[in-house]
């Protein structure tokens, strides 16, 4: 078969199920297992595809026609400056995310000791690491599997994970080491769970979401944690969405004073940036 036809037939397929941008996914898939780019596909038309990759690309095809994300399908994701294995079990990391890096990256000081609450796929973790190579990083989160098989694949050596619940660990770990805490931690309430996409309420793990009933609970605890566990003039740095407010008012009743909310490329407030000042 050759490339043209492969193509409309897959966004046929796509269209016919619904999926919101059918012709987008449709490249991006044939591009990837043809290793070419999107555009190549309407210049070489006329090119004939093997039975093998044909059946790879139907294949995925018919995986996104059911609403599986296709960095599932594809069982990877790019982020920041690495490329990570992901499956089901984490959380596909989102470009929005890589603005808690470049938060970091604006605050310029040579952090030393640095914690990551909820790792998933270790993204943000990696992404330190690659700013801070000599940095002590742990990772922590209660699944590790696959932040350890991606750190094991990019040669990471700064970074320790911690397979552990953080609400237990916390009380045994406020003795003031760090000089970052980072987190994209759950935030959906029950009432934002109910609003999750197809995609992601399908496919994607529910803990790394659910952040309690309002959606708050990791937000109060990182903020008592920090109060002990943050040296002074250490910095949180927090993803967050429209409850961003709220959180704010969290970090201010336990005594944070400098507090500074960023924007993403959508112009949504999206990370918070806290500073210890006592
Ligand atoms: C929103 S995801 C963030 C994943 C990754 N850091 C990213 O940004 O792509 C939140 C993560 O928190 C983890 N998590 C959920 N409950 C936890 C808990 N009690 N202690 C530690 N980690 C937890 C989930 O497993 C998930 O990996």
């Amino acid at each position: 078969m050759n490339l043209g036809c492969i193509y409309k037939r897959s966004l046929e397929y796509l269209k016919d199920k619904k999926i919101p941008t059918p012709d987008k996914d449709a490249q991006y898939i044939i591009a990837h297992f043809l290793k070419i780019s999107p555009h190549e596909i309407f210049i070489n038309r006329d090119r004939e595809v093997s039975p093998f990759k044909s059946f790879l690309i139907k294949r995925a095809i018919v995986s996104r026609g059911k609403f599986k994300p296709i960095a599932y399908i594809l069982k990877r994701k790019y982020f920041y400056r690495d490329v990570f294995f992901v499956n089901n079990k984490v959380l596909i990391p989102r470009s929005d995310t890589e603005h808690l890096i470049y938060a970091v990256e604006e605050i310029n000081t040579p952090f030393k000791n640095i914690l990551e609450i909820g790792t998933g796929s270790g993204a943000i973790a990696v992404s330190l690491s690659r700013l801070y190579p000599v940095a002590n990083i742990i990772a922590l989160d209660i699944y590790t599997a696959i932040a350890r098989k991606n750190i094991k694949r990019l040669g990471i050596k700064n970074i320790f994970l911690e397979k552990k619940n953080f609400f237990k660990w916390m009380p045994n770990n406020k003795n003031g080491l760090f000089d970052l805490i980072i987190s994209n931690p759950p935030y959906l309430s029950e009432k934002d769970l109910k609003n999750l996409g197809k995609d992601a309420a399908l496919y994607e793990p529910k803990k790394a979401f659910y952040g309690g009933k309002d959606g708050l609970d990791f937000y109060r605890a990182i903020a008592e944690f920090a109060k002990a566990g943050l040296l002074k003039l250490g910095y949180v740095i927090l993803e967050v969405d429209y409850k961003w407010k709220k959180v704010m008012h969290i970090f201010e009743k336990e005594g944070f004073g400098k507090i500074v909310v960023k924007k993403d490329y959508n112009d949504l407030e999206r990370v918070l940036v806290v500073q210890k000042d006592f």
